[in-house]
């Protein structure tokens, strides 16, 4: 099914199931432990072997020998796969360093060796026995340091110019020209990196915490040299993500090769140590921002530059894209600069891009309104846009920023704040109330599923896309409810397969409209083929497990009597995305008390306005937002992946020195949805939501500190030391 008009009415638009805040129907199964992860398929693989995964010891250099002696007379040991003995291997396409490396070393922590042996101990121990050679080189550590050699990235988007930007802002009545940092950042989800790998003759069977099963498909059998047929690769649960498992890692790899040396199914998980500098990060940026504008408060000029670092191969943070698309001001510019750094590989943590950029540009445009003696949200909205500012012939889909940050406003008591800073005193802490626009692209991507109606009359939906503790088995249970007509425990979701249709996958927050845009292709042709069978004729009506036309009223579960139906579509996407920019906003407000001794940050109340599209479920929706605010409030107080610029790794790497908030950092969170439905994102009319969430909020936390304080902190994380 292609979608290239905008959606008009549709079985979507009944909202007896979906819209409904339903409870997550693979709630029961995680809180009972039998969801099975990828390394807990205790019942399908008999008497595996455990595989520990050695990391480099060296940031830049080579292995010039490795002794396997002693680990290989380490009891229980199976074998030892190195880069020596593994046979030839290739680099998968969303990769950028090997993920078994040597002799060359490209980064820290890179997989050097995976130790098999009968149990997870054996294998740890014997891994402590190999004992490495390595010849050192320098290597570039420092972002800082790397910045004036960076250049124009050979891949991502080009630098942005519209108007005359230097003479805009040269001629400027107030300027604002600042510089912000943000480190590097880790995923750091529950679930470490896991993979369970059976060979049944060539064909490979890998459970893998995973967010793209096409995708790990393609690497896996780019990187073992088989073809994508001989891959069964699955991933039905997944313990968080946040673009950390976008892309197949060392571990999947190394448990398949592991299986064929040891000629047993083997588990490999990373040690939560090895996994920030094994695994990929959010690299640390330097961002310049320059804003223009009249006395009145009108943007005149915008210009944006990010600075960030990657292995050579690597790719950019794209932090300057929102800037292109957030305010209205004529003359305007932007660009990227990528250094080469030998740290691990950067890459996607939730929002790339806008999460890092915003974190900037809302204290820009919060110093702005500050400067111009503007209150900040009047500042946001005097320059609001309706269409692309690049592209003025280009609309928005929908754009309800306005209405985000005046519902906000309304509902946090913004009118009660004294606009001077530090004016607040609350005992011992100082009071402040910040705000910043939250913004994210909506992307949507091409998504299959297929669907099946028994005999007894249950709908089965099975399509590869994940859940990565999202809500996605949900969303799609209640698109085949609602189209199908059937009550939500009538049907029956399989996730995560690479046997089912290829779908969206999970990534970019366009997996939620996207995978059920997917699910209602399908169930459009399953309804079309009930009505054949049952030899209806005019529209259809599918309701209560019945199906209703032309004065006929038939049990749904009478189609499939002589035999199951099954109907497989997907959906596609014509330009409707090139012809409408299609993006979710939001405000955040954060309400801080700062200690006045100790310069301590606690945020005592937050508030999200989100204005995304139809949302598809409240409840789970509601947790994907507050899960991102937390996040943010670790962007903003604490995360930080901290450099030795010496030898070239993160010191940090672990969850006791990576510090991400806990419950008690975390006050009441609320979320309001604007009521919204997006004609242009799909049938659905649905946007994301997931990333939106974090973005925008390390920002107000930064000028809610600002408001208590009187201190404008640029460089994140924004730790007592740099209020005191
Ligand atoms: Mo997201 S960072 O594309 O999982």
């Amino acid at each position: 099914m292609k979608f290239d008009t905008p959606a008009t009415k549709n079985p979507i638009d009944r909202l007896a199931v979906v819209g409904q805040p339903v409870d997550r129907i693979d709630g029961p199964l995680k809180t009972t432990g039998t969801a099975r992860y990828a390394y807990e398929h205790h019942d399908a693989v008999a008497h595996p072997a455990y595989g520990y995964v050695v990391g480099a010891g060296i940031a830049k250099g080579t292995i010039r020998s490795m002794d396997l002696a002693d680990a290989k007379a380490s009891p229980g040991v199976l074998a030892i796969v190195t880069a020596d003995n593994a046979g030839p291997l290739g680099k998968g396409d969303k990769n950028t360093a090997l993920l078994l490396g040597g002799p060359k070393i490209e980064h820290y922590h890179q997989a050097i060796a995976l130790v098999v042996a009968e149990s997870f101990e054996q294998a740890r121990s014997a891994a402590r026995r190999i004992h490495v050679d390595y010849a050192r080189e320098p290597g570039a550590f420092d972002l800082a340091r790397a910045r004036d050699s960076a250049v124009k990235p050979g891949t991502g988007k080009p630098d942005s110019a519209v108007g005359d930007f230097d003479g805009a802002f040269a001629a400027a009545a107030v300027k604002l020209d600042a510089t912000y940092t943000t480190p590097d950042q880790s995923h750091a989800m529950m679930e470490p990196h896991a993979s369970t790998a059976l060979w049944d003759g060539d064909k490979l069977v890998i459970w893998t915490s995973n967010q793209m099963v096409a995708w790990g498909v393609a690497d896996v059998a780019k990187t073992l040299g088989i073809p994508k047929e001989k891959v069964h690769l699955m991933s039905p649960f997944i313990g968080g993500g946040f673009g950390g498992k976008l892309f197949v890692r060392a571990d999947a790899i190394l448990a398949a090769l592991g299986a064929r040396a040891a000629k047993r199914p083997v588990k490999v998980a990373l040690p939560r140590p090895l996994m920030f500098n094994n695994t990929t990060h959010r690299p640390a940026t330097i961002q310049r921002i320059r804003l223009g504008a009249t006395r009145e408060g009108k943007l005149t000029a915008i210009a944006h530059e990010s600075w960030s670092g990657d292995l050579p191969g690597g790719k950019p943070e794209t932090a300057v894209d929102q800037t292109r698309l957030l305010y209205a001001g004529a003359n305007r510019m932007t660009a990227l600069r990528l250094a080469e750094l030998d740290l691990a590989e950067a890459n996607a943590m939730r929002a790339p891009g806008e999460a890092p950029g915003l974190m900037a540009l809302e204290i820009a445009i919060d110093e702005m309104a500050q400067k111009l003696g503007i209150d900040p949200i009047q500042f946001r909205i005097a320059n609001d846009t309706q269409v692309d500012p690049e592209h003025p012939e280009r609309p928005f889909s929908k754009r309800r920023l306005i209405d985000c940050l005046n519902v906000g406003a309304e509902k946090f008591g913004w009118k009660a704040r004294n606009p001077r800073p530090a004016s607040t005193r609350d005992g011992r802490w100082l009071a402040g109330l910040g705000v910043a626009a939250a913004f994210r692209n909506n992307l949507v991507t091409k998504s299959g599923a297929r669907v099946r109606l028994g005999k007894d009359g249950i709908v089965t939906v099975e399509t590869d896309m994940t859940d990565i503790g999202t809500g996605s088995y949900t969303i799609i249970a209640q698109t085949a409810a609602e189209m199908m007509g059937v009550p939500l425990h009538r049907v029956v979701v399989r996730l995560g397969d690479s046997d089912y249709p290829v779908s969206s996958g999970s990534g970019g927050q366009w997996g939620g409209n996207s995978s059920t845009a997917g699910v209602y292709a399908a169930c459009t042709k399953l309804r079309e083929a009930v009505v054949a069978k049952l030899g209806l004729a005019g529209e259809a009506e599918f309701v209560d497990g019945r199906v209703r036309a032309g004065g006929r009223d038939v049990a749904l579960a009478d189609a499939a009597k002589g035999g199951e139906l099954v109907a497989e579509d997907a959906m596609e996407y014509g330009d409707l995305a090139e012809r409408y920019q299609q993006s979710t906003f939001g405000a955040h407000f954060v309400e801080v008390r700062v200690d006045a001794a100790t310069g301590e940050t606690r945020v005592k109340r937050m508030l999200a306005v989100c204005a995304a599209g139809r949302i598809l479920n409240p409840k789970t929706a509601r947790s994907q937002v507050i899960g991102a605010m937390t996040m943010g409030v670790g962007a903003a107080l604490s995360e930080h992946l901290v450099v030795d610029r010496n030898a070239g790794f993160f010191v940090n790497h672990d969850l006791a020195g990576y510090e991400v908030p806990v419950h008690a950092d975390i006050p009441h969170l609320d979320v309001v949805f604007l009521d919204e439905t997006d004609p242009m994102s799909s049938p659905m009319k649905a946007k994301g939501i997931a990333e939106l969430g974090i973005c925008g909020v390390a920002a107000a936390v930064a000028n809610a500190i600002h408001h208590a304080t009187g201190i404008r902190v640029r460089d994140y994380p924004i730790t007592l030391d740099k209020l005191l």
